[in-house]
């Protein structure tokens, strides 16, 4: 009996011998779900989401990493594929590289895009997506590269359309998280309640 790999906001990017998952009816979805609601399966081998978390607000991404822990099996393995926001940084907004106002002006706006274009809500670095991941309840995080992995099921499943690498910069985060319960880095709880501060302000 084949294992389930759960590949969640799928899109119109079906991935076949995967079950796939997305809260729009695109063709070819096999569970039309909300997965903030929970993820109603068990024992899974792999759970793959590419451009999906930054579409889910601080919260629902953590609870939805939380639901990977949980529902995958014991040697189940999460690949996260994301927006990397250091080359957000370095690409869209260099102060040392403006010549007019006209550049600054474009610097603003395409760093504003990249926050909230697309429907984003949150964008990580490296570390950020690590010690979140730790704080949901993984043991082990490895740095992938597009494409790679040493998981063969998990090759060559990225799907999105790709931007150049600023040099030795990827314009994405590609990790897989498996194991259970290391300790998340200190002070990022006290990062995260100084957002939670800010944000329920509004
Ligand atoms: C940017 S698209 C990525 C699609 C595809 N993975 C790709 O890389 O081309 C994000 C997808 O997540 C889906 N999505 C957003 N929120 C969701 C949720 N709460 N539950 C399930 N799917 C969701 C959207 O419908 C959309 O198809």
């Amino acid at each position: 009996m084949p294992r389930t790999r759960l590949h969640i906001g799928c899109g119109p990017q079906i991935l076949p011998g995967w079950t796939n998952v997305d809260n729009q009816t695109y063709p070819g979805v096999d569970h039309v779900l909300d997965v903030t609601l929970g993820l109603p399966f068990r024992d899974v081998e792999y759970v793959f989401a590419e451009h999906f978390i930054e579409h889910l607000s601080f919260d629902d991404a953590f609870n939805f990493m939380r639901e990977c822990r949980r529902v995958l099996a014991t040697d189940g393995t999460l690949r996260l594929t994301t927006p990397n926001l250091d080359w957000v940084m370095e690409t869209h907004y260099r102060r040392e590289s403006w010549a007019s106002d006209v550049d600054a002006i474009d610097s603003c706006f395409r760093t504003n895009r990249a926050f909230r274009g697309w429907g984003h809500q949150f964008l990580y670095n490296c570390q950020s997506l690590e010690a979140t991941l730790r704080l949901a309840g993984f043991g082990s995080i490895e740095g992938c590269t597009y494409g790679e992995s040493r998981h063969e099921p998990l090759r060559g499943v990225e799907r999105h359309e790709t931007y150049p690498d600023a040099p030795s910069l990827p314009h994405i985060l590609v990790l897989e998280a498996s194991g259970h319960g290391a300790e998340a880095p200190r002070g990022v709880r006290a990062a995260i309640d100084e957002f939670h501060s800010a944000i329920d302000t509004i």
